[in-house]
């Protein structure tokens, strides 16, 4: 793809191209995500955060991202305190906000709310998460992490664990995972929030193998990564089916101990709740933290490309 001026609203715009240009730039990013060096690429630049979903990470990566570029964020948090909470539409509050800013980072319960909004700017949109829809740039950042980790994609089992079903972070890094080969995937989740069936049919359209089981200790034997997802509890209509599933799949330091791959990966997008034994914070195999820390850098290497700044990177 042309990333100049593009939105990223799924990882299906993305070939194996794009995302090694992508990352052979996040890793050039790494002194100045920490502040070590000083750079002004976006100087002048304003970001518009908009997030009508709950959000930390996500919110502040982003944020963090553009400033260490130089750039400034403009945010807005909540329907509460936009005008949306008096009826403004979607379409009228971008119409208006692209003209505050050079690039726009939108999180909305809605699917397809991010799509919408690029309708509406003339500018580019990122999509930072559309209800139970996508949420490309962490799949970004989850690939790169798995390269990080593990230095191979090709070949690897990935153990989805939780809510496959509400979980936009698992729709996207598992449909960005068949760019590469002899990917397994075992699908580890009560069956109310299985994977869906549509993705399911995609993926093994492209000739991977899927497992689905909700046995969590059976299911993670073969997994190279295991990658643990909170049960989505503000999509549930009925709360106590939320209850009747929330403790179902649980990893913890035993059963990574008992039952995984000595070298198992432990990711997860965090934030977690329950499902994510702290016990397991110490292992060395635990990258969740350091996940989320990429986060920035690839979120910088996007904000180039997008904005054509790339090139001046010296
Ligand atoms: C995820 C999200 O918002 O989809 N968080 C994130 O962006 N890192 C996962 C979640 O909320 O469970």
């Amino acid at each position: 793809m042309n990333f100049h001026g593009s939105d990223i609203i799924s990882v299906n715009q993305f070939d194996l191209a794009d995302v090694t240009t992508l990352f052979t730039l996040a890793h050039r990013m790494r002194g100045i995500a920490k502040g070590e060096t000083k750079c002004k690429l976006l100087e002048g630049a304003i970001l518009g955060n908009l997030f009508f979903e709950a959000s930390t990470r996500s919110r502040m990566s982003f944020a963090s991202a553009f400033m260490r570029l130089g750039g400034q964020v403009n945010s807005t948090t909540g329907f509460a305190f936009s005008s949306m909470d008096k009826g403004e539409s979607l379409s009228d509050a971008i119409t208006v906000i692209k003209d505050y800013c050079d690039a726009l980072v939108i999180r909305h319960p809605q699917i397809g709310a991010a799509q919408e909004a690029a309708r509406y700017a003339d500018i580019p949109v990122i999509n930072a998460g559309d209800g139970a829809g996508e949420h490309p740039t962490q799949a970004l950042l989850d690939l790169f992490t798995i390269f990080e980790e593990r230095k191979v994609v090709n070949g690897s089992t990935i153990a989805f664990v939780g809510d496959l079903k509400f979980g936009r972070t698992v729709h996207s890094l598992a449909k960005l995972l068949t760019l590469y080969q002899g990917v397994n995937y075992v699908c580890i989740a009560p069956p109310q929030v299985q994977m869906p069936d549509l993705l399911i049919q995609e993926i093994r359209s492209k000739g991977f193998d899927i497992t689905l089981t909700d046995d969590l200790e059976t299911g993670v034997r073969s997994a190279d990564v295991v990658y643990s997802t909170r049960i989505q509890e503000e999509r549930f209509e009925d709360k106590m089916e939320f209850e009747t599933i929330k403790d179902l799949c649980v990893l913890n330091r035993k059963i990574v101990t008992e039952k995984c791959k000595k070298d198992v990966t432990i990711m997860h997008p965090l934030p977690r709740t329950s499902e994510l034994s702290t016990d397991l914070d110490s292992m060395p195999n635990a990258a969740y933290f350091r996940q989320s820390a990429n986060g920035v850098l690839v979120r910088m290497a996007l904000f180039l490309l997008l904005l054509g700044r790339e090139s001046q990177l010296v």
